[in-house]
This record gives C-alpha cells, structure tokens and sequence, in this order.
C-alpha cells in the first residue's frame, strides 16, 4: 500500500499496519518528527501537513495540494496519494520561500506549532498566485500558536508571496510532470481489501473504488465503520483510545466523489469534501460562502465530507439544518436496493438516523433555487473560525413580489436532532414584516423545542438568540443592513 512522500518520485510503502493507525503515527514512527502532536483532534494545527491528489481541470491532468490535520487521518486514506511534509520542504540547504520568509519576520519562538504554520502557508504558496489578508487567514484557520502572535507569519505570507515571482518555482511546481506520472502508475492501486493481524486479532480495512463494491463489502459485513474523512469518527481513536475492528473507507469510491447538476436538481456524491461542494454551493446560494467561512478550518474543510456530516447526525451539525430548509432528499443504498428520502426525515433521536445496517448515503439532493429565493444562514458560535456552532438557523424564502410566501426553517443546537421549525416558518410568514416577530417567534420556538444547556450555550439563550436571528433575517430580507460577523475578515483588510 504506496505514497508518494515528499520529494521522492519512488513510492513508499505504508507497510502492514494497523489500519487505524494515523498519519501523524505513522510519520512519527518513520522518524518524520517535523510534524507535531498537540491535541490529537484536529484543533490545533501543529501535525498539519500537505496531501496531493490527481485532478482532471479542463481535460488537463493536474495536483491538487491541500493541508489536513495529520493526527485524524487515517495513515490508509493516503494510498494512492503525495503526502508532504515538513521535511520535504527545503532543498538541500536552501529553504523553501516560505520558510525563509519566516526566519526573517521571526515568525517562531518555541517552533512548536511552526511545521504546522509552515505547511498552510505553503499550500497556500502553491495554491495561489497573489494573496490578501482575508486569504491568509483563512490559510491560517486551522493554526494556532502560543507564543510568537500572528502579526509576524501573516507577515512572513505576504514577503513570501511578494517574492515569489523572483523566486525560481518550487520543487513541486518544478517537478510536477514527473510527480503527476508517479501518481499516475500509483492510482492502479483499486479496492483495497487488508487483514491486520495483531495477535489473536484481525483488524480488517476495506477501500472499494467503486459503489457496487462498497454495497457488496458492507453488505457482508454490517457491523463494519464506514470512514470518509474520519474528522468525527477518527476523534474516537484518538481521544477514546478505542480501536475499529473492521473500517471501511467510502473516500476513494468514485460514484460517492462526483457532483452533477441537471436543470433542476444539484445532486453531490456523499464523500465530497466542503471545498470541493464549495464552488457549486455558493454559486446558486452566496450566502453559504459566509457561512462555510465560519465551518472549521482550512485543513478540516479540505478533507472532511458532507455525507459524514450529516451520518453523523450531530444536533450541531452545520449543514444539515441548511440542507434541510433547501428541502434536499438522500438518496441511501443498501446491497442492491436504494430508496430516497427527505433529509429532514433522516434525523430519529439523538445521533440515531432512518440508515440501517449496510446501508449508506450515496448522494444529497439539492433541488435548484429560483431568483426569488433567499438563503439567509445564521452560525452562532464562541469563536469566529473553527468552532463548533451553539445554535445554527437556515432560512430558505420564496418571495413574489418581494413578499415572502413560504419558507423552510432548519435549526441546529436546539434539539438533540437538526430539525424543521414547522411552526416558526407559519409564525414567520404572517408577522415577517409586524414588530411583534421576535415574541412571536420566541413563542413558537420555546413551543417547538427543548434546547440543552451545555458548555457552549444555556437553553434560554440559544431560545432568545433564535428569536432574534428570526428578526435579524426579517431584516435582510427587507434589504436593511445589519452588522454581519461574518464579514469580519472583509473588515480587517479595509
Ligand atoms: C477541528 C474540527 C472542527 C469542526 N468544525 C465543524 C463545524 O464547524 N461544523 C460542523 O458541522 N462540523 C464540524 N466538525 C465535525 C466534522 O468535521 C464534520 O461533521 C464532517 O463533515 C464529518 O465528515 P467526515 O467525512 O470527516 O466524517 P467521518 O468522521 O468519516 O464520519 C462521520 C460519521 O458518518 C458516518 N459516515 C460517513 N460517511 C458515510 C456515508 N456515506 N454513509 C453512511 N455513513 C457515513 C461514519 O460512519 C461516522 O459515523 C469539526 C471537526 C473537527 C475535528
Ligand atoms: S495535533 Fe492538533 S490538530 Fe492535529
Ligand atoms: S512559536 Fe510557540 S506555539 Fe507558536
């Protein structure tokens, strides 16, 4: 089972290990120890490392390069693919441009979150050909650092960049042809089927390629985890030290990574990532490039997919109350058989959903807005970036006239499910322009839900706050300016 690693246009074999093992393990048990271990669940940003996969852009066959979180990838969702780390960054003596950049700015001070600093900013190096401070920090979204501040990396990013046309190209931009080819003789690698004896134990790993083999494999085997990123589910190796004894990985099935549009419909595979869906999303819903600037971070982003956001039936999830006030549908698969159903119906009880046992999501629905709907998404959460929502409102109205006429409300963090306010929506078209809406729709909330007082927010708050969103998003939709977090960053930079 073979990477790409660093500069090395030879393959490298994983080896035969447990199939819940890391990446952040694996590289450290490999004598990379550039990369760091800081809090084991993708918060931090110290084991941050570059992962490239081969992309068809415009028939042309290219690397894609993005930064994820070490420490909750799963050393096997790398086969087939070029990791990148801090040890594979300078050449001989000479450092890459951005490691220069941040000896100069004195962009560390203990250097332990710097391989992690120095990895985002070199994804966004070969990403990007001129950069802003709004793109920056999002690049920077998933790192933090004790001791040196940001002023001197954000620093270090833009003296990188403002040489980088007299630099000559990176390694890996040098060298791209010669990489692409190695990946190429690499994607031959197609399911992948592995026994892990430990002992008297069998741990098994699964990575069909394709979707009849995945239904096949989970069919056989229904008590099996599914695994796409593993940005929840890997949190239980990694924090509650437990071990899978079967894993099945959806991220190299081929159906699961497809997003396809018809004249009504936008259906996207259950294993696309939030920057893959990112571009068709926002193009028919803007509202949802703030929104999903508020979604973790970069690297969490990159790798996590939306199917296992919704699988994993968080009541705090962020897209499913989206998704349901769009009125989408998941089309599930079991075997041979496949039924479709109302996202909104999918959520039973606290993390208990409608999928049964070796049945999975193959798709999301998405029907097509018209242009006179508005998505009006609202996160309510401690910090701005890469922090888990206290209460999440989406507000999908159809207006003629400029007077709405229906509307689907989905809500985050109010129950133990994401759930329709059904009662809310009735609420919200007869008083969407009265001044009694906030009372009204404290009412109908406080009638509707439950919400738990936890860390993050008490009950009554996530009610109040709800009530007002309610309002603030009568307020949008009549065209008044509110103060908007989300353009924060927009704010920084002017
Ligand atoms: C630092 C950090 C920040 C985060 N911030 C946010 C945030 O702001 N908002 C938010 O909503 N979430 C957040 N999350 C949670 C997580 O990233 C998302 O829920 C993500 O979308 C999960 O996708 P995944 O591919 O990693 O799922 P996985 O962890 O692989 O799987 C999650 C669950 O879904 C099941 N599953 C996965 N795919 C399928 C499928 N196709 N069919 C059936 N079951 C499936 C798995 O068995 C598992 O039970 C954050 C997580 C971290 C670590
Ligand atoms: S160790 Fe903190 S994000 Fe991975
Ligand atoms: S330099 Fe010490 S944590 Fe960043």
């Amino acid at each position: 089972m073979k990477i790409l690693l660093n500069q090395s246009f030879k393959a490298v074999e994983l080896g035969d290990i447990n199939p819940n093992t890391t990446v952040l393990e694996w590289l450290r048990g490999n004598q990379f120890v550039g990369t760091k271990e800081g809090c084991a669940s993708g918060d931090c940003g110290a084991c941050t490392a570059v992962v490239g996969e081969l992309s068809s852009i415009n028939n042309k066959t290219e690397i894609q390069y993005k930064t994820i979180n070490t420490c909750i990838a799963l050393a096997y969702s790398l086969i087939g693919k070029h990791l990148i780390t801090v040890e594979g960054l300078s050449e001989g003596n000479k450092l890459h441009p951005v490691q220069k950049a941040m000896v100069a700015e004195n962009g560390s001070q203990c250097g332990f979150c710097t391989p992690g600093f120095v990895m985002s900013l070199f994804a966004m190096y070969h990403n990007e050909k001129t950069v802003n401070l709004p793109k920056i920090n999002e690049a920077l979204s998933g790192n933090l650092c004790r001791c040196t501040g940001y002023k001197p990396i954000i620093s270090a990013a833009f003296i990188a960049f403002s040489e980088k046309k007299q630099e000559s190209l990176d390694f890996y931009e040098r060298n791209q042809a010669q990489l692409i080819e190695s990946l190429t003789q690499l994607s031959g690698q197609k399911n992948i089927s592995l026994n892990f004896k430990d002992g008297n134990k069998n741990i098994l790993f699964d990575a069909p390629s394709d979707i009849a083999t995945l239904s096949q494999v989970l069919s056989k085997n229904p008590t099996a985890n599914i695994v796409a990123a593993g940005t929840d589910l890997n949190l239980e190796i990694t924090q509650s030290m437990k071990e899978f004894s079967h894993i099945v990985s959806v991220n190299r099935v081929s159906e699961l990574k497809q997003i396809d549009e018809t004249d009504t419909e936008i259906k996207i595979g259950a294993a696309v990532s939030y920057e893959e869906a990112k571009s068709i999303l926002v193009k028919y819903w803007p509202d949802l490039d703030s929104f999903l600037e508020r979604f973790a971070s970069l690297p969490i982003k990159n790798w996590a997919t939306i199917g296992g956001n919704i699988a994993n039936a968080s009541p705090i999830g962020d897209m499913p109350p989206v998704l349901i006030a769009l009125e989408s549908k998941l089309n599930l698969r079991k075997g041979d058989s496949s039924r479709t159903i109302m996202l909104e119906d999918f959520f039973i009880s606290y993390k208990e959903t409608l999928l049964e046992p070796s049945e999975f999501i193959e798709s999301i629905l998405i029907p097509k807005p018209s242009n006179q709907d508005r998505l009006i998404t609202h996160k309510i959460s401690k910090r701005f970036e890469d922090d888990i929502s206290a209460v999440c409102m989406a507000m999908n109205v159809k207006s003629k006239e400029s007077i709405p006429h229906s509307v689907k409300i989905g809500f985050g963090g109010m129950s133990g499910i994401p759930q329709r306010a059904i009662e809310l929506e009735k609420v919200f078209l007869n008083n969407w322009d009265k001044d009694a809406l906030v009372s009204a729709a404290y009412e109908a909330l406080d009638n509707e839900f439950t919400p738990f007082s936890d860390v993050r927010a008490s009950s009554e708050y996530r009610l109040k706050v709800s009530a007002a969103l309610v309002k603030k998003s009568s307020l949008m939709l009549k065209g008044i300016p509110v103060e908007d977090l989300a353009h924060y960053s927009e704010l920084q930079s002017s």
